[in-house]
């Protein structure tokens, strides 16, 4: 395999996943490189399932522009607040409007005591081949739910989620890279592949 394409146009999930694969020699390639268009509804309840659901309607649409059958992984992610029972979880995107997702959490958690803040960001991807045979891998980054918004980096819920001491808005992207729950599912992405197609 010489070329895999990743179900997104978001510049900083392929910057990753480019600089994560590049050992192995793969070309990863976006929806865009591939002139592919392509949103389906992600109706699944869990992250595997969406995930599974993208990676498919990508495969399909990259055999039918190309002729031929290529790799594809998508990925799909959110975050479980254990408070909430697991909310917003596939929901995260759809919880509240950009930009206040951090204070409607913020409002809801009010009261919470602060062993009960207690959350995690989950990312599955869904893996296919060129034969379109499907793995999977996760990754996961606990922390806690912050009681204000700190920091300016980073999107979503990053600055009330707490890594520690900081929030995910106080680190450099490649701190967190390094930590989060998107980076420990390339990486095992990385390690399958490595497995499989590695020398
Ligand atoms: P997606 O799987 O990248 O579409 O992410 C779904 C939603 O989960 C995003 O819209 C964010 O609200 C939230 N989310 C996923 N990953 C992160 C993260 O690393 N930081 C903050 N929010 C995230």
């Amino acid at each position: 395999m010489n070329k895999l394409v990743m179900a997104t146009n978001n510049a900083n999930k392929l910057r990753e996943a480019r600089e994560i694969m590049a050992p192995l020699g793969i070309e990863v390639l976006s929806l865009k490189d591939m002139a592919i268009d392509c949103d389906p509804d992600e109706n699944g309840s869990t992250f595997a399932e969406n995930a599974r659901i993208k990676a498919e309607a990508v495969y399909k649409a990259a055999a039918g522009k190309t002729g031929a059958n290529t790799a594809v992984f998508a990925d799909d992610s959110g975050l479980c607040v254990d408070a909430l029972g697991g909310r917003p979880g596939v929901h995260s995107a759809r919880y509240a409007p950009k930009g206040e997702e951090c204070a409607k959490l913020l409002g809801e958690l009010e009261g919470t005591p602060d062993e009960e803040r207690t959350a995690r960001f989950v990312c599955s991807i869904a893996f296919l081949d060129e034969t379109g045979a499907h793995s999977e891998v996760s990754g996961v980054c606990e922390g806690k739910i912050g009681y204000e918004q700190r920091g300016t980096n980073g999107f979503g819920y990053d600055p009330v989620f707490m890594y520690g001491d900081r929030t995910l808005a106080e680190m450099s992207s490649e701190e967190k890279n390094s930590i989060s729950h998107r980076g420990a599912a390339l990486r095992a992405l990385y390690e399958l592949l490595k497995e499989r197609y590695g020398d």
